[in-house]
Parts: structure tokens; C-alpha cells; sequence
């Protein structure tokens, strides 16, 4: 089977609603490398949008799905409940921020996590509102969308949203947002759009993902912190594309000093099979009454399989060091192509989560210039993904597995493009 005639079918078969990004089909991956149906390799910077941090089919992992597959692969766990759950939320509430006692809740996608985390906020305070940010990203569910604070593709055509759901801007000092101007906004969104006595939660993404691999300064998330207490606000950490290893902690909210109430968390915690999570103060997570939270196969026991490998793996080969290592390497390497490249506005990055952003000489956001970099990475075998309410970023989410040699090979490949 040949890419092109793939492409011919795919275009009458599905609808284009499901972006492509690629014109070639994939046949195998191994760790940090894929391989299409004509044969040819790509090394691999996107890892399946952050979903990879321990690479392609990790040994241990399909060894794992492979032993449960022989004993079952669904009993619906609020029907015939399995063990394996509850060791896998014991491990996540003793290794998630905050010193408190912690229960954790599994589902499927990065989209339902958050659902059921809003879900939970609203059980637990008897209040309705939301807040949220703008640049933020965090799903395509109804929910997901209201609280996006990115219209283009994810909001288009698909209103009207869930209400009760209120953004402020997300600082950002390349773009003018200081953390200064973000917290005045919430206290003007305080005085004009919603009483705080009625806000449940206040949901951000320590690093925002989709919005641009922006990292949130410290002093921001521990005044959101303070927020919250002085109004009885539940803080939510979305960290579906910050966790399982990538920011050089387990979590990203480690870096910050103050935990959320609640965390969510998907892609990287299964290493590829589907499985999300909400975990918090157990109070919190205890406010739904019983067959308030699940779904049908919410926590399937092949995805709680392969998330337990992942935790063994994260340690056993102690890939968040290496990950924070790997992500200096990229920094230095990006730093040093400054000069031969006026195109780039900033290097930014927190552990592995590392990202450059692209303005033309004026100053305004070159996604141009983005796309083509893209483009030529892709002709030359590297896989890389865009991000940015402009679009005008590219973020580097190599497998924290890759081997050293085809980590300095997709970094040459990128001085390549980027230094034309
Ligand atoms: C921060 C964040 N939240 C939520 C989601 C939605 O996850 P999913 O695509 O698994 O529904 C994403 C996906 O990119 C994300 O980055």
C-alpha cells in the first residue's frame, strides 16, 4: 500500500474535520523512530502529541499489556473491579503534589479527565463558575472547548458552549502579559463578570501546551494558589501534556512549591494505550455520590497495565533526569543557532518541555517562517509539531528514551532548516 493512494482514501472515507498533518502512513516505530509504508524512517519529536515519554513499543511496557491481554482485557471496573486500579491510583496519590491524603479516579482521554475534574470541583463547592485561560488548551468535548482559550481550529463552528466559564489572560512577557496584568485581570473579572463566592475552580496549565509552551512564573501560580484559599476556589492543575516526566519532575506543579486541588493527567501516564486520570485531596474527590464518576471503559485494565510499566520505567531508568538533560541539550543548541537565525524570538522551556517561537522583524508572530521549518524537517525525516495561538511556535517532545545518537541527529537536522 502506497502514502499516495492512502491519502486518496482517507480523503473519501473520513472527514476533514480530523486534521492531517502528515502524508504518509506509518507502518512500525521502535522508541524514537517511525517507519511509513514505503519504507522510509522519521525520527521522532512528536511522540504522538506528547502521549511517548518512554518511546515507541518500551519493551517493558508491551510486555505488561501483553500479560493482561492473557488474563482479561475488560470487565468494566464499576462492574467487576480489578487490582491493578487501585495500585496504580495508590502509586499516583503518594507520588502527586500536595502532603494530604489523595483518592484518584481513571477515564479515557486527556478531554474527560477534565470534564470530570470540573465535574468534581462543582460537587465538592456547590458552585457553578469556572475560570480559565486564555492560550489554554484543554480538550474537544463541549467543556473542553468553553474552557480553550484558543478559537482556531477548536472553537469554530461548534457553539454554543457550556456557560459559566470565564477567561483571563495568561502572562506572557514576550507578548506583553505580565504576571502583574494577569492578576489585575482577575480581580477586574472578580468586580465585573463573576462573584468568586461563585467560582468552583480556577483551571490552568503550569506549562500551556497547545498555547505555546508558555511556563508559568512562579510567582503567578503561587498568587493563584493564594487566590483560591482567600476565596474557597478549588485550584485545578491540568498537567495532560506537562506530566509523567516531561518538565524534569514527575509532575510540573513540583517545581512550584504549592500543590492544587485537584491534578489531571493523561497522554504519557499509559505510554501510548488511553487512560487519563483526576487526582486530588480525597474530601474533594469524594463530594460526586457513587455512580456520579466512570464510563464504560474508564481505567481499562491494558491501559492500567501499561501505566504502571511507565512508572517502573520512569524510575528504573531514570528518564526525568535524562529528559531535564536532553531538554538543556536542545536549549544550548537552539541558543546557539540565534545568531544565524533572526527569525527566533525566544527559547523557552521547562526540563524536556522546550519550545522556540518565530516573529518576523517587526515583531509580529512569523507562522510562516513556523511552517516551513516544519516542512523542511519533515522532507528531511524529522517529525516536529507546532503549537501557539499564532502558530508561530514549534515544541520538541522527543521520547525521553531516545538514544543518543538520533537525539544529535534530529538536532542536526533542525540547525539544517532552521540556518538557511
Ligand atoms: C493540557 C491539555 N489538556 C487536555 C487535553 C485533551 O486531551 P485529549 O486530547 O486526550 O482529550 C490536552 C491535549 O492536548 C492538553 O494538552
Amino acid at each position: 500500500m502506497k502514502n499516495a493512494e492512502l491519502v486518496r482514501r482517507k480523503d473519501a472515507a473520513t472527514p476533514r474535520g480530523v486534521g492531517v498533518m502528515c502524508n504518509f502512513y506509518a507502518e512500525r516505530a521502535e522508541n524514537s523512530e517511525i517507519w511509513d509504508v514505503e519504507g522510509r524512517r522519521y525520527i521522532d519529536f512528536a511522540a504522538g502529541i506528547a502521549v511517548l515519554n518512554t518511546g515507541h513499543r518500551h519493551p517493558l511496557l508491551v510486555a505488561a499489556v501483553q500479560k493482561q491481554l492473557e488474563r482479561f482485557t475488560h470487565t468494566a471496573y464499576q462492574i467487576v473491579p480489578y487490582a491493578s486500579y487501585i495500585e496504580l491510583a495508590e502509586k499516583i496519590n503518594q507520588r502527586a503534589p500536595g502532603q494530604w491524603a489523595k483518592k484518584t479516579a481513571f477515564f479515557t482521554t486527556g478531554a474527560e479527565a477534565v470534564e470530570n475534574a470540573i465535574k468534581i470541583a462543582r460537587a465538592a463547592t456547590g458552585r457553578p463558575a469556572v475560570i480559565a485561560f486564555s492560550g489554554g488548551f484543554h480538550g474537544r468535548t463541549m467543556m473542553g472547548m468553553a474552557l480553550t482559550g484558543k478559537v482556531v481550529p477548536y472553537k469554530v463552528g461548534f457553539g454554543p458552549f457550556p456557560g459559566e466559564v470565564y477567561h483571563a489572560p495568561y502572562p506572557c512577557e514576550l507578548h506583553g502579559v505580565s504576571v502583574e496584568d494577569s492578576l489585575k485581570a482577575l480581580q477586574v473579572l472578580f468586580k465585573a463578570d463573576v462573584d468568586p463566592k461563585r467560582v468552583a475552580a480556577i483551571i490552568f496549565e503550569p506549562v500551556q501546551g497547545e498555547g505555546g509552551f508558555n511556563v508559568a512564573p512562579a510567582a503567578f501560580v503561587k498568587a493563584l494558589r493564594a487566590l483560591c484559599d482567600e476565596h474557597g476556589i478549588l485550584l485545578i492543575a491540568d498537567e495532560v501534556q506537562t506530566g509523567f516526566g516531561r518538565t524534569g519532575k514527575l509532575f510540573a506543579m513540583e517545581h512550584y512549591g504549592v500543590a492544587p486541588d485537584l491534578t489531571t493527567m493523561a497522554k504519557s501516564l499509559a505510554g501510548g494505550m488511553p487512560l487519563s486520570a483526576v487526582c486530588g485531596r480525597a474530601e474533594i474527590m469524594d463530594a460526586p455520590a457513587p455512580g456520579g464518576l466512570g464510563g464504560t471503559y474508564a481505567g481499562n485494565p491494558l491501559a492500567v497495565a501499561s501505566a504502571l510499566a511507565v512508572l517502573e520505567v520512569l524510575e528504573e531508568e531514570n528518564l526525568i533526569a535524562r529528559g531535564a538533560a536532553l531538554g538543556e541539550r536542545l536549549m544550548d543548541r537552539l541558543h546557539s543557532l540565534r545568531p544565524r537565525v533572526p527569525q527566533i524570538a525566544e527559547v523557552r522551556g521547562l526540563g524536556a518541555m522546550v519550545a522556540v517561537e518565530f516573529q518576523q522583524a517587526d515583531g509580529s508572530p512569523d507562522a510562516e517562517f513556523t511552517r516551513e521549518v516544519q516542512n523542511r524537517a519533515l522532507q528531511k525525516g524529522l517529525l516536529l509539531l507546532s503549537c501557539g495561538v499564532h502558530g508561530n511556535v514549534i515544541r520538541f517532545l522527543f521520547p525521553l528514551t531516545i538514544p543518543d545518537a538520533v537525539m544529535d541527529e534530529g538536532l542536526d537536522i533542525l540547525a539544517d532548516v532552521l540556518v538557511r
